[in-house]
């Protein structure tokens, strides 16, 4: 079982090498190193996290690996090869920019692969296996490791591309979730390297959700979180595109809300501030969030806005507050 374990951590390395090789250095790999180029993308880059290109064929990966002496089996026991209906063992990425994913120890464990002409899905990933657990790694946490030591803050995206672009940005403490639900192991992970994370999530509508799913989930790891946000529906690659660096990094990251306004911000999308028995719900949700709060010096800094915002005495809410504590000791 190790000797296989191994087996596959090799081909993983062979691979990651030949689909950066051909991105690189080979006309097959020209319409992939086009693609990356076209998305602002430099050599530096590229070479940095290993970027690479499968080619259209059905086998050509199939064969490398099995002239390389691979048992072919194990390939795909480890997801590295499909079967197709004929139980014919053929290649699983096909005419895709290839992401190698590795793990902390900076070894690669997968790929994620990002189709070039508008194929679904958009991503196809290697599936979840003995090495590969989605739930339980960051994407780029071996390289962000020591920026994130140093800054003792980590930013934490959704995808690939916004983890790049922010690093290409001089933004070198991001890890991403490789999707929207980031987990209690990921979150912990996280929490044992650092205290501050700021969410950086895509605009839409999924991003800002998932946003509030993180920042609680965070939260109750002890983090201080804190949210960026970014206007029309933008992801962080976008923005980049769009507006540079420096305004990324002022304007966004370094002003991020703290998790308190972006759960005010946030929950009062869902009431209609006008109204008077909406006003009051929306204010016993917030106190029920403050009660949460471990800081007293917090927990009256939003009250007291709470009370210039709504027009109460601040007695009458931290009286409500403390009721809400009394509850749940
Ligand atoms: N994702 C995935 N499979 C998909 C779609 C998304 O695994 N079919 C993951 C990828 O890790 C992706 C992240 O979710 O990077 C965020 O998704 P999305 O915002 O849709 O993609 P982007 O990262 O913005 O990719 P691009 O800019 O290339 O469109
Ligand atoms: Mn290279
Ligand atoms: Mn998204
Ligand atoms: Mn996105
Ligand atoms: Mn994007």
């Amino acid at each position: 079982y190790k000797r296989e374990q191994n087996d596959v951590l090799k081909a993983y390395e062979w691979l990651s090498k030949l689909y950066h090789h051909l991105l690189r250095h080979t006309k097959e790999g020209k319409e992939g190193y086009n693609y990356l180029l076209s998305r602002g993308f430099t050599d530096d880059i590229i070479d940095k996290f290993q970027l690479g290109f499968s080619p259209g064929s059905k086998d050509f990966i199939a064969e490398f690996l099995e002239k390389k002496g691979f048992h072919k089996q194990l390939m795909v026991k480890a997801g590295i090869l499909s079967v197709n209906e004929q139980d014919v063992v053929t290649d699983r990425f096909r005419s895709r920019v290839i992401f190698p994913i590795r793990n902390h120890l900076g070894k690669c464990i997968a790929f994620g692969g990002r189709t070039i002409t508008n194929q679904e899905p958009k991503y196809l990933n290697s599936p979840e296996t003995d090495l590969f657990q989605k739930g339980k790694l960051l994407y780029n946490f071996d390289l962000a490791r020591s920026a994130i030591r140093k800054e003792q803050k980590a930013v934490l995206f959704e995808g690939y591309m916004d983890v790049i672009s922010a690093y290409k940005a001089g933004v070198h403490n991001g890890v991403a979730t490789l999707g929207t639900s980031i987990t209690e192991s990921q979150a912990k992970l996280l929490r044992r390297y650092v205290d501050t994370v700021v969410i950086c999530y895509d605009a839409d509508k999924a991003g800002v959700q998932a946003a509030y799913k993180a920042a609680k989930l965070l939260k109750s790891v002890n983090c201080t979180v804190k949210v960026a946000t970014m206007p029309n529906n933008l992801d962080p690659d976008e923005y980049i595109g769009q507006y540079g660096a420096d305004r990324f990094k002022q304007d966004v990251l370094d002003a991020s809300d703290t998790y308190m306004t972006f759960l005010m911000k946030f929950l009062a999308k869902d009431y209609n501030l006008h109204l008077e028995g909406d006003r009051i719900q929306y204010v016993e949700r917030i106190l029920d969030e403050i009660a949460l709060m471990e800081r007293p010096i917090e927990r009256e800094y939003y009250l007291k806005e709470l009370s210039n915002q709504f027009d109460l005495s601040l007695d009458t809410l931290s009286l409500e507050v403390r009721n809400r504590l009394k509850k749940t000791v």
